[in-house]
This record gives structure tokens, C-alpha cells and sequence, in this order.
């Protein structure tokens, strides 16, 4: 697999995933959830990419692309099947992914239902809530896993596990604490994003001010439904980079959107 993984990164770039595309891959590369599938062509060259990563009983396919010369034979649609098997073998019974305007189509056929949107933004944050925040360690693994399965719904371990260096914050407080947090931010090493959670609305917005307070302009992806989130985008005159629609195949997983004021990306959420 490690031979073709340029090959699929060279499709997948292809296919309009922009340059960050390989830094996305590593984690289905290197974990024992995750997988990279990927469709041949006649002569043998890798013309389709689907990723995968699985949660315990859920499951991702990001990162799943066709070359534009091999498309509407029905790739994109067989590739689809081959990561919901593959999920559906690694115990998921639901199957989770965030779908462009070309994919949407494929998903919805195969039975993929809408949830929400997740808009991606950049800029610098300004005013925000003040906070007190305290930088995360190690120690701190298993409630950053507790809080993060209040909010998705999920049992994102295995990725969460796979963050190191740990570098980010957590909120403490009062009022929907889960284990002593009431919200936490890390930066992601797959994609553009800072993850965030938090159980209350100005924790969250606090911590996505310390994300994106300057003087870069840093990125946000952020659920169409958290209303706080977005007043507070607007309020900092944020851009919209672009959005995909989160789609389910499955039982709905308890996902709190208004919890979730950062994804770690439009692959895994
Ligand atoms: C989305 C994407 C993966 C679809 O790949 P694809 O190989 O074209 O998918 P399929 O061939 O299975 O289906 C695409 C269309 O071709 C049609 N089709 C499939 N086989 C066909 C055939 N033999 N003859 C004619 N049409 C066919 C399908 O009915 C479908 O039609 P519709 O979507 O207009 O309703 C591809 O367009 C792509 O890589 N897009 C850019 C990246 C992207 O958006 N990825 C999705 C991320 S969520």
C-alpha cells in the first residue's frame, strides 16, 4: 500500500481535494481502523480513493474520489459500497460522511439520508467570552474522550488516541460539565481545522477565539446548526471557504451539532 499512497493522493488531488490531501491520508494509512480503498483501471492505474476510519459502532468514508477522465461508469458508486462493507466489517452500524454536490447523488441512491451542513471559514476571531483556560496533557486523555462522545455521539478513541503531541485547551467551570471540562480545543494534525467541543455556548466560543486569534487568519468548520458558533463567525467577519452536507446510513448516532464548534475536518468530523 505505501507505493500507491502517492498515486492515491495524485488522484485524490485530481479529483479537486486540494493540496493538504496527503496530511488527511496518514491517519487511515497508519491506523489499524482506518483504510485507504482504491479502484484500477484498465491498465492496472489507480483511477478511484475512498478512505475509511471506524469508531467502534460508527464509521467514516472521507477523502473518496474519482479522475474526472473515469467518472459516471459507476466508480464513485462501487468504491461507496466497498468502504460501507468495509466499515460494516469493522463493526459500524452507522456509516457517516460529509458529501459534496457531486457525491450527494451517489450517497442518496445507495440510502444515505441529509443531516446538516458544516461550513468551513476563515479569518481572526474577535472579542469573545472571557475564560480561563488551561493547556491539555497527557492526563487528560480520558476526559477529552468522554466529552468528545457527549458531543458526537461517537466512540472516537482510536483517533483521538492518535493525536501526539496533545496540543491544545480545555475549559473547566460550572454548568454542563462532563467530567470536570466543559469544553476543549486541539489542534488537528490531519487537516485544516481546530477540533472543539463544548457543552456551553460561550466555552465554545471562547475556545474558538483562542484558535483563531491572530495574527493569521485560522480555519473553522463548524455545523450550519450551532447558532452561537455561526453569530459569532459573522460577528468576527469570517470568509466562507465551502460546505458539505453531513449524510447518515444508519441509525442517527446522539450527534450534538450544537456542541461542536470545530471539526477536525470534512473527513471524520
Ligand atoms: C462524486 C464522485 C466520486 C462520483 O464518482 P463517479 O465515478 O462519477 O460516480 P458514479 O459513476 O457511480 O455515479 C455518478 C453518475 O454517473 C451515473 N452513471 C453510473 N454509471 C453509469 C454508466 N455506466 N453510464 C452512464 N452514467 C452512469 C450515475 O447514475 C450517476 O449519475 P448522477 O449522479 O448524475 O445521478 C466524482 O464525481 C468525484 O470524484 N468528484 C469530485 C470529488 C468529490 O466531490 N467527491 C465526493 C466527496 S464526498
Amino acid at each position: 500500500m505505501d507505493r500507491e499512497v502517492p498515486l492515491a493522493v495524485d488522484v485524490l488531488r485530481r479529483a479537486g481535494f486540494g493540496t493538504q490531501v496527503a496530511r488527511l491520508l496518514e491517519y487511515p494509512r497508519r491506523s489499524p481502523d482506518g483504510a485507504i480503498l482504491v479502484a484500477e483501471g484498465a491498465n492496472g492505474t489507480i483511477v478511484g480513493v475512498a478512505c475509511c476510519a471506524a469508531f467502534a459502532t460508527s464509521g467514516w468514508i472521507g477523502a473518496l474520489g474519482v479522475s474526472p477522465e473515469a467518472r459516471r461508469s459507476g466508480l464513485g458508486t462501487a468504491l461507496t459500497e466497498a468502504a460501507v462493507r468495509w466499515l460494516r466489517n469493522h463493526g459500524a452500524q452507522t456509516v457517516l460522511l460529509y458529501a459534496t454536490e457531486a457525491g450527494r447523488p451517489v450517497y442518496e441512491r445507495l440510502g444515505f439520508v441529509a443531516e446538516q451542513r458544516a461550513i468551513a471559514w476563515r479569518g481572526v476571531a474577535g472579542a469573545a467570552p472571557p475564560l480561563d483556560l488551561q493547556r491539555l496533557g497527557d492526563a487528560d486523555r480520558a476526559r477529552i474522550r468522554a466529552l468528545d462522545q457527549a458531543v458526537t455521539g461517537e466512540r472516537r478513541d482510536a483517533v483521538l488516541d492518535a493525536i501526539h503531541p496533545l496540543a491544545g485547551v480545555f475549559a473547566g467551570g460550572w454548568g454542563g460539565v462532563v467530567n470536570g471540562m466543559t469544553g476543549w480545543a486541539i489542534a488537528s494534525p490531519w487537516g485544516a481545522g481546530t477540533a472543539i467541543a463544548a457543552t456551553r455556548p460561550e466555552t465554545g466560543v471562547a475556545l474558538m477565539a483562542a484558535a483563531t486569534g491572530g495574527p493569521a487568519a485560522g480555519t473553522l468548520i463548524v455545523p450550519d446548526g450551532n447558532l452561537a458558533a455561526n453569530d459569532a463567525l459573522r460577528a468576527w467577519r469570517f470568509v466562507r471557504l465551502n460546505d458539505a452536507l453531513r449524510m447518515r446510513l444508519g441509525p442517527d448516532v446522539g450527534w450534538h451539532p450544537e456542541h461542536q464548534f470545530g471539526l477536525f475536518n470534512l473527513f471524520w468530523g
